[in-house]
């Protein structure tokens, strides 16, 4: 049988898993529905798969949000530190392009169900045009991304006004003089609440615990480039050392009437905002504490407080969601999610996630990382480990940080960690530059 590889998805962990993987003349195809490579950096005034809005910038810097294959300075030496969801798009659409990527995908494709047969074989069915199409692949591939599929919360009573998901959420012009409640503390959250403040007569911000804000600029360095000089050091310990340093800088959430963090800095995902702090303090947003419950348009908090709203938006995350699988199959959206690396399935040989782990940074340099190692794994350069099972329930039961027990806490990684534990797998000349030609000829693709 001749070896295929089907990718789901061509989104920022999409592209690598198909760059690599045709990197090494292994033969694949990538679906998507969308209609050009991006994921969730593709900005849409419609809902999409997208969750980026009209002013998103991402929160992890330049040097450290980029692919080693294809550095920003060789994209567009002038990209900010922090791009904009658009520099994204064009970065990635760059990227496919210098790889020839293209002719290798799918567009306007939907992977409806994927069936596992046996280790050398899955059945895929995809939809495009409304006409179903069902083909035999030996590998599959998934990078479907994890900030799509809403979660919303649930609160005793009915509220009478807009209610919406961030997800929803693409600018901040419709919520003109509007009385807006922002439900979370997560980087949607903030960002949001920021937004909406420049237009609404009133925005607030719901807290149902504590958080951190970490600033994007650190004696004028990009806060993660600051927190990289410190990357030796354990994880726990760093972010011992992070917590001090930002209280010195930013003081005690108690000065701007935030709630103050009960847990350890890490232990919930960071949120990384300039402007809220300085929106508070403008008294742009208002802070407040956990809904107790909904009365028409009127909200009562926690503390006894009750405020009338027109809009509530909840920024509660999103669910980890594989939709093509029977849910007795896979089903992540309640974790745990044994995977080594992040990747690997202990009984499933050929079966790979991409870029499904959440990092204290960013995403798809990891992916690229774990494209790398899959392909190497594919040509029968890396072997996996024969205690497979035994290391997916290590890597459960070790996380890089003891992180609260909500739903969005259960795939995180220590970003400096998990790229130093992949690299330790690759062989030392991982980095290749060169564009993609017809290399199918190279290497056999028969699967013994
Ligand atoms: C507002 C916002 C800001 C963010 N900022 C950052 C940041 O600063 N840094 C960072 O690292 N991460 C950030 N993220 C996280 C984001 O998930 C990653 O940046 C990145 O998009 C992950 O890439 P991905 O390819 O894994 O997934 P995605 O970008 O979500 O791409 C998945 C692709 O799979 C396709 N797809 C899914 N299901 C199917 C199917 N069944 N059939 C066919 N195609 C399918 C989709 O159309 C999409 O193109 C942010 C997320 C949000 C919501
Ligand atoms: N500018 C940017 O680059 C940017 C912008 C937005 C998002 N992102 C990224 O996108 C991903 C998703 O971020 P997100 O902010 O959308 O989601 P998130 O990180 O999952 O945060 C969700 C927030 O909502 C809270 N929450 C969840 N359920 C709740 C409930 N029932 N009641 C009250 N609060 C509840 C969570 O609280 P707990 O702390 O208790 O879990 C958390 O504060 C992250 O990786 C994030 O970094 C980046």
């Amino acid at each position: 049988m001749n070896r295929k590889v089907a990718v789901i998805g061509v989104g920022p962990s999409g592209i690598t898993a198909l760059k690599n993987l045709l990197d090494q003349g292994i033969d694949a195809v990538a679906f998507d529905r969308n209609q050009d490579v991006g994921g969730n950096w593709i900005y849409s005034e419609d809902e999409s798969h997208s969750s980026v809005f009209e002013t998103t910038h991402i929160i992890s810097s330049k040097t450290l949000s980029q692919y080693e294959d294809f550095t920003f300075d060789e994209f567009d030496p002038e990209t900010a530190d922090y791009p904009s969801h658009d520099e994204l798009r064009r970065y990635f659409q760059a990227y496919a392009s210098k790889f020839n990527l293209y002719p290798f995908i799918r567009f306007g494709t939907l992977v409806k169900k994927c069936q596992w047969i046996d280790q050398k074989t899955w059945e895929i069915t995809t939809e495009k045009d409304g006409n179903e199409n069902v083909e035999i692949f030996t590998h599959l591939v998934v990078a479907n991304g994890h900030h799509w599929k809403p979660r919303y919360p649930q609160y005793p009573g009915e509220f009478s006004g807009d209610f919406l998901h961030s997800h929803q959420f693409k600018k901040a012009a419709p919520f003109k003089d509007q009385r807006v409640l922002v439900i979370g503390g997560g980087n949607s959250a903030c960002d949001v609440a920021v937004e909406t403040s420049r237009v609404s007569s009133k925005t607030a911000i719901s807290w149902r615990r504590g958080y951190r804000i970490v600033p994007k600029f650190i004696f004028g360095k990009p806060s993660d480039k600051v927190a990289e000089q410190s990357k030796w050091i354990p994880p726990k310990i760093r972010m011992f050392l992070n917590s001090i340093l930002l209280r010195i800088i930013i003081g005690k959430n108690e000065v701007y009437g935030l709630r103050p963090p009960t847990e350890a800095f890490g232990a919930t995902h960071p949120t990384i905002n300039d402007e809220l702090l300085h929106k508070i303090r403008h008294g742009k947003v208002k802070p407040r504490l956990d809904i107790k419950r909904f009365e028409g348009k009127k909200v009562i908090f926690e503390d006894g407080r009750e405020e009338e709203f027109d809009t509530i938006i909840a920024c509660t995350g999103y669910w980890l969601s594989h939709p093509f699988f029977e849910k007795d199959f896979i089903d992540y959206s309640k974790g745990p999610v044994p995977l080594y690396l992040k990747m690997f399935h202990p009984e499933f040989q050929n079966l790979y996630f991409i870029g499904m782990f959440q990092p204290l940074g960013c995403i798809w340099p990891g992916a690229e990382l774990q494209s790398k190692l899959m392909a190497q794994e594919l040509i029968g350069k890396w072997k996996r480990p024969s205690n497979l099972e035994e290391l997916c329930q290590k890597e459960v039961k070790n996380p890089h940080y003891n992180q609260i027990d909500t739903p969005r806490h259960t795939i995180t990684v220590d970003y400096h960690q998990f790229v130093k534990d992949l690299k330790k797998q690759l062989p030392k000349e991982y980095i290749s530059k060169k564009p993609i030609l017809n290399k199918k000829e190279t290497v056999n693709n028969e699967v013994e």
